[in-house]
């Protein structure tokens, strides 16, 4: 009996340590802190899903990192108004500024 016990309490820890999942930041809370650097927390019914999906996030996207292309970041760069304040203010992350999975 004690070993079905023990077999069992084994299988439970090994079921619930499988399953964990790492302590991941809701997108919610992502949204709060990085979208907030620049301008108030816009709300999703404000815009429709495809202006979400292929006009505002992609572009918002470049603020936080996340380009289209390799070439992306430079042409962004290069064709402001004063690139080099641009690359000075970081305007145009090098690298995701969002943790994974989401960069
Ligand atoms: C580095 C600054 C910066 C960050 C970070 C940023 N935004 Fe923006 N956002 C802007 C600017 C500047 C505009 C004005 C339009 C433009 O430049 O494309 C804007 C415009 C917007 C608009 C209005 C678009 C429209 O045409 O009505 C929405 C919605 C938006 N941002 C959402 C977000 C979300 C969501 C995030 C986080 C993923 C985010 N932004 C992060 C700077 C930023």
């Amino acid at each position: 009996m004690n070993k079905i016990v023990a077999a069992s309490t084994l299988i439970l820890i090994s079921i619930a340590t499988y399953c964990r999942q790492p302590d991941l930041p809701s997108g919610v809370e992502l949204a709060q802190v990085h979208c907030t650097s620049c301008h108030a927390l816009p709300q999703p019914e404000e815009l429709n899903k495809d202006t979400w999906r292929d006009i505002v996030l992609p572009r918002m996207g470049q603020f936080v990192g996340i380009y289209d292309d390799s070439g992306q970041r430079s042409a962004l760069i290069a064709n402001s108004t004063n690139p080099e304040k641009v690359r000075a203010a970081n305007i145009y992350p090098e690298e995701p500024t969002l943790p994974p999975p989401f960069s």
